[in-house]
């Protein structure tokens, strides 16, 4: 039986799986900086602009066929992720910003520190939240290939270790 992730399976697939999931906790703890604390909050944001670049560099085929063929013939579920992923990418680049004008941690830690500013926080947490919404919008289009690739790379193999490490306990 093929499917979607089993097709277009490469060895980069697993690794985009990881980080993935790596990438979408890390937003998670992003969004609620109280519970976190300032300064895991600045630090593991300004990590994740490397985790993000990884993500784009694996998919850097499909973003170079898609813009050279945007205008012209492509599928209707590309152009909506392609659209999408733009909106991320602005947001992001929106939210980084406005986190760095209102930074309490690491650009005093460099010596440099910018007048509070109300409406460079503002900005930050409308782009975080808008950026929440695109990302349940980014999941929810990728959502067969989740579900694909979790079951391939990660139920699967439980499943089959549990038996295996059963019989090996019986041989004992
Ligand atoms: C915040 C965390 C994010 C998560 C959890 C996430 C998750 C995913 C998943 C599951 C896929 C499909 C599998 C893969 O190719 O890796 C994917 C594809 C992709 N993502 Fe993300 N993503 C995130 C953020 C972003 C951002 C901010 C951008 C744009 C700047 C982006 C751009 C892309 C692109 C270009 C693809 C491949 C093309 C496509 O099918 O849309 N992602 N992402
Ligand atoms: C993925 C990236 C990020 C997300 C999702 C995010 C999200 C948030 C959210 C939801 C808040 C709470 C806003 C509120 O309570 O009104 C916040 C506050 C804050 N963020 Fe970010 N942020 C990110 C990146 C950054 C960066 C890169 C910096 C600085 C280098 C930063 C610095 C701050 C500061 C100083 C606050 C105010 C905290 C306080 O209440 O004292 N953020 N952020």
């Amino acid at each position: 039986m093929t499917n979607e992730v089993q097709k277009n399976s490469t060895p980069q697939t697993k690794t985009k799986l990881w980080l993935d999931v790596l990438i979408f906790v890390a937003f998670l703890v992003t969004m609620d900086p109280h519970s976190s604390g300032i300064a895991i909050h600045e630090w593991l944001s300004l990590a994740m602009i490397a985790t993000l670049t990884i993500h784009l560099l694996l998919s850097w085929d499909w973003i170079v066929e898609i813009s050279k063929r945007f205008l012209g013939k492509v599928g209707g579920q590309n152009r909506i992720n392609y659209i999408v992923n733009w909106l991320l990418f602005i947001d992001g680049t929106m939210i980084m910003i406005s986190g760095t004008m209102i930074s309490e941690v690491v650009l005093p830690v460099m010596g440099i520190q910018f007048p509070a500013d109300f409406a460079w926080r503002r900005l930050h947490d409308m782009s975080a939240n808008i950026g929440l919404l695109l990302l349940g919008i980014h999941t929810a289009l990728h959502w067969s290939w989740i579900v694909i690739a979790f079951n391939k790379y990660l139920i699967r193999p439980v499943v089959r270790w549990i038996p295996a490490r059963q019989k090996e306990d019986a041989s004992i």
